[in-house]
């Protein structure tokens, strides 16, 4: 691991920021929380930066990726269950648009799910767009969440 980068929030809880350059499906079982099947995982792992917070243990993972022109997109991020609630994902958004200053809009794309949209939205993303079919078409079962069935894949951007 280098790279390191610590990253100390306004209430003042000091987070470590890992680089993962090497053996990135230590964090498999993170990453499914995210993305539940190992094949699309596949897709962007390698190509992505991979980057683990790390406060008294790894308690999330993010892999984001250059879509060039600017745009920088999140491909996965996922905090532990017992750790969720807690900051930690917003904390792993903040760091991202720190350390890529200089790109111009960041992305991701997830599920229509209760549990996600509300989050990204309280992190400063406004929906940009959506993928008809997408979780129905690429995946080989259906992705429950929150109660819903997965079926669009919706975008969400702001800016860095
Ligand atoms: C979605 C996820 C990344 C959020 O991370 P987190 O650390 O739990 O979220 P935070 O504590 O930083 O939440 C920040 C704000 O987002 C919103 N939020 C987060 N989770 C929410 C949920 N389940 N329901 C509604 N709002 C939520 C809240 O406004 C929250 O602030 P509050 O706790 O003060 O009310 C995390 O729950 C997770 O890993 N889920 C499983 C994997 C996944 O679905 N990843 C996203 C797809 S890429």
């Amino acid at each position: 691991m280098n790279n390191l980068w610590i990253y100390k929030q306004l209430i003042g809880c000091m987070f470590v920021f890992n680089r993962i350059l090497t053996d990135k499906k230590q964090y498999l079982d993170l990453l499914l929380l995210a993305d539940e099947q190992e094949d699309m995982i596949d897709r962007y792992l390698e190509r992505g930066d991979m980057w683990a917070l790390d406060h008294d243990g790894v308690k999330a993972v993010c892999v984001v990726c250059n879509e060039g022109d600017g745009i920088l997109e999140i491909k996965n991020l996922a905090v532990a269950p017992t750790s969720q609630r807690k900051g930690y994902g917003k904390a792993m958004i903040g760091f991202i648009i720190k350390w890529y200053d200089g790109y111009v809009r960041l992305r991701v794309g997830t599920g229509d799910s209760p549990l996600t949209i509300p989050f990204y939205k309280s992190c400063g993303f406004k929906e940009a767009g959506r993928i008809p079919g997408f979780f129905t078409d690429n995946y080989d079962h259906p992705i429950i969440e929150g109660g819903v069935l997965l079926k669009d894949m919706v975008i969400l951007e702001r800016l860095i």
